[in-house]
């Protein structure tokens, strides 16, 4: 068991609204906090807004507002839609925060002292969309290929990050597992790059950026976007950025990230802690794209769906489900509107929602005698969440409102309860649809916390305040 259990998402940039993309991963980082609260651990989730750079400078300029006005807007609506999802998350950290700014300030500082930046040079193709360089091989027909955009050639004075120098220790961890890169495959495709060419010293900072962190050093210049956003994962837990005084939630359990940013977070991110001596994040999950029309659904591709359209369709409890069932985690899943209706009517209208109306049916109708329900520690399921394979967890438990169904139907209680030489095996039928549905409330608590409760409290009652999941059209 754990004690305690730290947990990352990314943290979004705030030049959009949100799409179901973002809250793939926000909602499957909630299902596994909450599931290690429920066996006691003490947990902490982290979310936040990634709010400086020339993405952001772009879209405030756009919308005619200050960045700050801007993305004191987009971060009201991430958290709203967060709080309409149930998300516990513990922090919510902005890195225009000017705590954090202060942080950063001083890691940099601290870097810069070190002697792990040096000023220098740099030249390359720069997407705005990936706030990156790319290199030419990264290009499909001169475009980055995630948004559809070609990178500009950059050349500016700017500092660089060391990376070359602790290269070797960093391939180290990552084969040892001490900074644990999974699923396997993202572990192999990062080994397989790392050993296969010298990385190369980052610039760490933008002179033509206004909208970003001055260095302390030279505030001619800002910090590069990503190296602001990487310290939120210190900062969102309150560090000031006194190496002598790490929180002590510190590294995190699982930082859950998507594959679009595996590369920066397995070189750039792990060499400054390493610079900092500090601990690696104990596992880099890497999780697949939501796709739409086979491509990465994104707000520069024109192919989101909001989240906002999801929830007022499904419900909140709902898009949870079906986000965090739609398909391998780890994998790309393609997604319509057409096929996540299908799912709803099928798991959750016919599914969970008829099972609970009728077991709650038979139990008003019905008089018999309730043993308590007593909850089995279900190894299986620890394991699968364990494990990250949230998809597998909901299949799990999603066999069991299969089997119930299938039960009801062959057992046919409404017929026993009317004959009284069948009164025992009416009971025995009773007892294992209780238990079951209990089962089922306890095992759905992470995924489906609201219907979760719904089906203790009815279970307790025996009404059914309102019908679960209504079918779609
Ligand atoms: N701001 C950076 C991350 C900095 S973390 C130190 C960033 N932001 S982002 O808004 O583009 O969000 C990227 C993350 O959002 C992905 O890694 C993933 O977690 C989630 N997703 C965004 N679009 C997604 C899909 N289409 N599918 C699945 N997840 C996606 O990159």
């Amino acid at each position: 068991m754990k004690d305690k259990f730290y947990i990352t998402t990314p943290i979004y940039y705030a030049n959009a609204a949100p799409h179901i993309g973002h809250a793939y991963t926000t909602v499957a980082a909630d299902a596994l906090a909450r599931f290690y609260k429920s066996q006691g651990a003490n947990v902490f989730l982290l979310t936040g807004m990634d709010e400086h750079g020339a993405k952001i400078q772009k879209a405030a300029e756009e919308a005619g507002k200050s960045p700050q006005e801007f993305v004191n807007g987009i971060a009201e609506i991430f958290e709203g839609l967060w709080k309409i999802l149930e998300i516990e998350n513990n922090g919510f950290i902005r890195t225009t925060n000017e705590k954090h700014k202060e942080a950063v300030r001083k890691v940099l500082q601290i870097l810069f002292e070190k002697g792990a930046i040096y000023k220098g040079e740099y030249e390359g193709l720069y997407c705005t969309g990936c706030e990156q360089f790319k290199s030419e091989n990264e290009l499909v027909d001169g475009k980055c290929p995630d948004h559809n955009i070609a990178p500009e050639m950059t050349k500016e004075e700017c500092y660089l990050l060391k990376m070359t120098e602790l290269q070797k220790e960093l391939i180290e961890k990552i084969e040892s597992d001490e900074f644990q890169i999974a699923p396997e495959r993202y572990k192999k495709e990062i080994l397989s790059f790392l050993e296969g060419q010298k990385l190369e010293d980052v610039s760490i900072s933008r002179k033509n950026i206004l909208w970003g962190i001055p260095l302390p050093f030279d505030e001619e210049h800002t910090t590069y976007v990503w190296v602001d956003a990487f310290l939120n994962y210190l900062t969102g837990l309150g560090w000031n950025g006194d190496l002598n005084d790490v929180p002590k939630q510190w590294p995190m359990d699982v930082q859950l990230i998507g594959k679009d940013i595996l590369r920066v977070h397995a070189t750039i991110w792990p060499i400054m802690l390493l610079h900092l001596g500090l601990p690696l994040p104990k596992k880099l999950f890497v999780h697949g794209h939501i796709l739409s029309g086979g491509k990465k659904m994104s707000k520069t591709l024109g192919n989101a769906i909001g989240i906002d359209e999801m929830i007022q369709k499904f419900g909140s409890d709902g898009t949870r489900y079906l986000l965090l069932s739609a398909g391998t985690f780890g994998d790309d899943v393609d997604v319509t509107m057409e096929r996540m209706i299908e799912k709803y009517n099928a798991d959750l209208a016919n599914g969970l929602g008829n099972l609970v109306s009728r077991v709650i049916k038979l139990l008003q109708n019905f008089q018999f005698p309730i043993s308590n329900f007593q909850l089995i520690s279900n190894d299986k399921i620890f394991n699968l969440i364990n494990n990250l394979e949230i998809d597998k967890a909901t299949e799990f438990i999603w066999k069991i409102v299969r089997d119930a169904n299938k039960y009801i139907e062959d057992t046919k209680p409404w017929e026993s309860a009317k004959d009284e030489s069948r009164k025992e095996e009416f009971e025995k039928v009773m007892q294992k649809l209780v238990d079951d549905l209990g089962l089922i409330a306890e095992l759905l608590t992470p995924f489906m916390p609201q219907t979760s409760e719904k089906i203790k409290k009815s279970l307790e009652t025996k009404k059914l305040d309102e019908v679960l999941f209504q079918r779609i059209k």
